[in-house]
């Protein structure tokens, strides 16, 4: 298949003025960086990342123009690697994918060879966009739980920011297992549809206010946090002897305030969560799992699908903290 001669993307530009601005932009294919596989993108999804991104954040975005995208599923064009064939379907996640390099909210993406995987048995091209890299993390997190010999009969697990793509996921799967979830949420409103995943009971963000103390009662078994920051202090304080927290999101702060009590008195593990940079081994057992044992069904329930021409909109829901669930971007059409 020959490569077209320009693309579409959502393009992210910064002025003299250092204003931002979000434009959809055809660019002559020749832009596109160096690398091993072309992929005609279908689709892509928004997770926070993404919205940090699209927005020019500083911490996601080092050069521009840019194009975010941390998740695209498509066909290859082009491939200089043995290990892919013109036409087949493939998943690229995580790396630098829409952050260093320009990203799956483009008719084209251009990556080395180790970032492109087949789509994993039992899953469909449009299910792995519905995981993506959130359902990836939540996995993530999930099996850091259980190399920490957390088990289902320790206790009740937390999850925090429950109403968001990472969280709503991990509920999904936690509750699959046989864990007892409890969900964390600033959204009362959504408590039913927090249930209809498997969610036990919910708690206000109130519940975790931040403390002096440097204990407080144990409560949780476990933790799935998402949000950082005096949420994950409170958590930290909150989990029983030996439990374990997988850590993995800044949606409502970077800072953590703590003493070493809960890791010296109770044995709290505290485990960090880096989706993007996954090795290659664990990244294709946590998709297989995904795939099969950990098989998700009802991901159209939390799934709203935009075109490109329209993610803006759901940029600035996310970044507000309105968000719920996962949402596809629809690339064809756009
Ligand atoms: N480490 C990794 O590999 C990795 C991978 C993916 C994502 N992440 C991180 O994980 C986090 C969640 O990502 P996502 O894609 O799931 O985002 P998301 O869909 O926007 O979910 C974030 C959720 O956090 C809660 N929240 C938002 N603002 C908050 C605030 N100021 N204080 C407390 N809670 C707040 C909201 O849930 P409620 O309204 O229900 O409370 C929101 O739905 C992000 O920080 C993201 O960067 C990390």
């Amino acid at each position: 298949m020959p490569l077209p001669d320009e693309f579409a993307c959502l393009l992210v530009q910064r002025d003299g003025n250092k204003s931002i601005t979000t434009s959809l932009e055809r660019r002559p294919s020749r832009e596109l960086p160096p690398g091993d596989v072309v992929v005609q993108v279908r689709l892509s999804s928004l997770n926070y990342k993404d919205a940090l991104g699209a927005t020019g954040h500083r911490g996601i975005v080092r050069t521009f123009p840019h194009v975010p995208g941390i998740d695209a599923w498509g066909t290859v064009l082009e491939s200089a690697s043995p290990e892919f064939k013109i036409g087949q379907d493939v998943i690229v996640t995580g790396h630098e994918l829409g952050v260093e390099r320009w990203g799956g909210w483009s008719e084209l993406i251009r990556v080395p060879a180790e970032w492109v995987l087949p789509i994993p048995e039992g899953l469909t091209g449009r299910e792995c966009m519905q995981l993506g890299t959130a359902g990836f993390t939540a996995a993530q997190c999930v099996a850091a739980l259980q190399l920490n010999g957390v088990t289902p009969d320790k206790g009740e697990v937390l999850v925090t920011g429950a109403t968001g793509g990472v969280a709503s996921l991990a509920i999904k799967l936690l509750a699959n297992l046989g864990y007892g979830v409890v969900a964390l949420t600033g959204k009362q409103d959504r408590a039913d549809w927090l249930k209809s995943l498997g969610a036990l009971r919910i708690v206000g963000r109130e519940e975790l206010a931040p403390s002096e103390k440097p204990l407080l009662s144990a409560r949780f078994a476990a933790g799935v946090d998402t949000v950082g920051g005096p949420v994950l202090a409170s958590l930290i304080k909150q989990i029983s002897h030996r439990g374990t927290v997988a850590c993995c999101g800044v949606a409502g702060g970077a800072e953590l305030d703590l003493t070493v009590y809960p890791f010296i008195l109770r044995g709290v593990t505290l485990a960090g969560i880096d989706s993007a940079w996954c090795p290659l081994k664990e990244r294709r057992e946590i998709w297989s799992r995904l795939a099969q044992e950990w098989r998700l069904e009802g991901l159209d329930d939390i799934t709203e699908t935009v075109p490109l021409s329209e993610v803006m909109t759901v940029v600035d829901r996310m970044l507000a903290g309105k968000h719920t669930g996962r949402t596809l971007v629809d690339i064809s059409g756009r």
